[in-house]
């Protein structure tokens, strides 16, 4: 058996994918709906960022292991062309702006401006703050999945025009 760096990356992209978005899943169509039902309007957000916090740690390490294996496949495939030729690769743009996106989010927005504004907000009208709470999380999923979609057929020849 061979395994060569290029095969490895790519393993190890599917599999940091998997988790990530895989966790951004489960959040969206469980444990907020969870938190929903079970606390009063009042209590929801702090239920659900005590119960979400070990994943935020997980989605940091898989978020750096799908950039880095993702920019090592980019290299070996000498890929960057592809960024000139959006209507033939979408998907390799959505792939990085939404890893952009939850860079963003995880590293600079969240711990550092987020926690503080959801609280202010939540003090006020905490119905409100997470339901916005949920339309974000439901729509990150979505742009998610089509990538994915995106990506698994584009690497292997599905978006040919
Ligand atoms: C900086 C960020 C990223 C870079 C540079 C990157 C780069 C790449 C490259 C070069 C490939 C191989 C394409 C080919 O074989 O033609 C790939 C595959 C793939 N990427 Fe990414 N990616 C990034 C982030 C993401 C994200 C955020 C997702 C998911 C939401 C994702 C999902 C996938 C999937 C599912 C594949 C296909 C694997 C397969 O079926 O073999 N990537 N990526």
């Amino acid at each position: 058996m061979e395994l060569n760096d290029f095969a490895i990356a790519r393993a190890v992209h599917v599999l940091a994918v998997l988790l990530w978005i895989g966790g951004v899943a489960f959040v969206t169509t469980t444990l907020l709906p969870a938190c929903r039902a079970l606390a009063e309007p009042g209590a929801r957000i702090a239920l659900f960022e005590s119960l979400e916090h070990r994943f935020a740690w997980q989605a940091r390490g898989t978020t750096l292991a799908a950039g880095a294996s993702g920019f090592w496949l980019a290299h070996r495939l000498d890929a960057w062309h592809r960024f000139a030729d959006p209507g033939n690769w979408w998907w390799m743009h959505t792939m990085v702006a939404l890893w952009a996106v939850f860079t963003l989010m995880l590293f600079v927005l969240e711990p550092l401006v987020l926690r503080r504004w959801f609280a202010e907000q939540a003090a006020h009208d905490p119905q409100r703050v997470f339901a916005r709470i949920e339309r974000m999380h439901r729509l990150l999923l979505a742009l998610s999945l089509l990538t994915v979609a995106g990506a698994v057929a584009g690497s292997h020849g599905g978006w040919t025009f």
